[in-house]
């Protein structure tokens, strides 16, 4: 399937994955209708397709079904990101998390079957897998999330394989394994990297829930959009795979790494407690995503964060010294 020839809908199209997704299938040629009810995105983050012949965005709530059904004709592909994203949010607010996870996934998948849509691809988590001690993370094992968030990507996740089963309708879901780059929001609830990231330009000490010895898979922004195209371009439906780097790290060593990079090895990493629903470690096996969609991650962690501080400082005028 040939991506610059599709009418493509992208939900979440203003948050962090979301927008990047958008900016390459413009850069490619396909025509965009981005959805965000701007909850937690911003059209900061879609300042250079805004104004593009080939993008439309539409404002909106996919917990809203006559809205959904207004905007999808037409449409071959949708690319679904909107989300509650937060695990530790979800903890304080399962019920608004499962609204928008569950209720609005279930309103695309439905608005997709009535309007025959050809292709699903869903943004599914590696919070699915909770803490089973099995490494790395296999597609084929038992899932048992610790948290309402990864309650309800395991939801979404069973709802697109039912809709391929019961209805035809080609759904795919990607587990992505802690993403990071361009565009990733520094708040509270965000990815670590953007949070560290944010203090040390702030000159504050990097802190770690936990002792540090936890581990994440972290895989660069343009290697989950790599593997988004991919599983377009393929002809596979009803299947499910991990998008990660296949490269764990111990977060102590990854904040160490990050004030090297910066050249700011002047702070120091600080530890406090571990947070409910939070993961021991995480990584994921990506042998099938390589077989099947010919996945081959391109970035290093090492890289990811350079190509990351380096779109950082440009964009926000900050000299962050890069080694
Ligand atoms: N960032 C990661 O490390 C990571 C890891 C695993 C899975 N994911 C999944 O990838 C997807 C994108 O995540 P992200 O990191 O870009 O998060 P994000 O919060 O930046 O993007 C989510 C977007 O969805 C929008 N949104 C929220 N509720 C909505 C609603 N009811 N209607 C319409 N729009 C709504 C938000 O405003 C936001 O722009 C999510 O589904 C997330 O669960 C992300």
């Amino acid at each position: 399937m040939k991506i610059e020839d599709k009418r493509i809908l992208v939900t979440g199209a203003a948050g962090f994955i979301g927008s990047n997704i958008t900016s390459k299938l413009i850069e490619l040629g396909a025509e965009v209708i981005g959805v965000d009810n701007l909850f937690n995105g911003s059209l900061d983050n879609l300042e250079n397709v805004l104004e593009h012949k080939n993008f439309k965005f539409k404002k909106g709530d996919i917990r809203d079904l006559n809205f959904l059904l207004e905007i999808f004709e037409d449409i071959d592909i949708i690319y679904h990101e909107a989300a509650f994203t937060s695990v530790p949010q979800s903890i304080l607010m399962p019920e608004s998390c499962n609204d928008v996870n569950v209720n609005g996934t279930l309103n695309i998948l439905n608005a997709a079957r009535k309007m025959d849509v050809e292709k699903i691809i869903f943004a599914s988590s590696s919070s699915v897998y909770g803490d089973s001690p099995e490494l790395p993370k296999r597609e084929d094992m038992n899932c048992l999330p610790i948290s309402p968030y990864g309650v309800s990507k395991m939801t979404g996740e069973a709802y697109m394989q039912v809709y391929y089963q019961i209805y035809g309708l080609k759904t795919v879901s990607l587990r992505y394994f802690n993403v990071f780059g361009p565009r990733q929001k520094d708040s509270t609830y965000s990815g670590v990297i953007a949070i560290w990231l944010g203090r040390l330009i702030n000159n504050k000490n990097l802190i770690i829930f936990g002792n540090g010895e936890q581990s994440r898979d972290f895989t660069y922004v343009e290697d989950v959009i790599q593997t988004n195209i991919l599983a377009v371009e393929h002809n596979i439906k009803g299947e499910i795979l991990n998008i990660a780097a296949g490269s764990p790290i111990k977060l102590t060593d990854l904040a160490k790494l990050i004030l090297k990079l910066t050249n700011r090895e002047d702070l120091k990493i600080t530890y406090t407690d571990p947070r409910p629903g939070d993961i021991l470690h995480s990584f994921g096996d990506i042998s099938k995503a390589k077989k099947i969609i010919n996945y081959q991650p391109k970035y290093t962690q090492e890289e990811g964060l350079r190509e990351y501080f380096t779109w950082h400082s440009q964009k926000y005028k900050i000299d962050l010294q890069i080694s």
